[in-house]
């Protein structure tokens, strides 16, 4: 388990597409989710994408079955591996609200995401994941997946008045880590 370094805003290894994994339950694999889980629970991360560390694989990580001090006020995800992910929307409705991202320190945006998704892909073991989720699970799973295919938050953004330092749009948020 090592803490990866996490690639910033402005690195092209962001803006690939990924590579779907086509071998599951290998060291490899378990090697990286673990660097994953390790990296992003060293600087209280609501997900991570693989690209994001440099690796270039569909592999995003997210949750934490707790209450995360960085979004302190954002229901719990059930901590999930998702490997080859495919998001179907699940109507047209859209709901905006302020995104972070750990390759973005320092700033807040708020980004329009579609508000019910049906999510599918594979463990790190192979097993089959098949969910339909909303609000904010719905949110994380998209904003991980754009990594995927080398989108970054402030892409998706819309109303560039609603974009800024976490620092002033939310004084006092624990955001050391931001
Ligand atoms: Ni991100």
């Amino acid at each position: 388990m090592t803490f990866r370094e996490i690639l910033k805003m402005g690195d092209p290894r962001l803006l690939r597409i990924a590579r779907p994994v086509t071998d599951f339950d290998t060291d490899a694999l378990h090697l990286l989710v673990s660097d994953m889980f390790y990296t992003m629970q060293s600087v209280n991360g609501a997900g991570l994408a693989a690209p994001q560390i440099g690796e270039d694989w569909q592999v995003v990580i997210f949750g934490s079955d707790q209450i995360n001090p960085r979004y302190p006020d954002a229901p719990v995800v059930p901590r999930t591996v998702l490997v080859n992910p495919v998001i179907t929307p699940l109507g047209d409705e859209e709901v905006s609200d302020w995104e972070g991202c750990l390759s973005v320190p320092g700033l807040r945006g708020m980004v329009p995401r579609f508000s019910r998704i049906r999510y599918t892909g594979f463990d790190q073991y192979g097993d089959a994941i098949d969910r339909t989720v909303e609000g904010f699970h719905a949110r994380v799973v998209q904003h991980e997946c754009d990594h995927l295919i080398g989108k970054l938050y402030p892409m998706r953004i819309r109303d560039f008045s609603q974009f800024g330092y976490t620092e002033v749009l939310f004084p006092g948020l624990d955001a050391a880590d931001d």
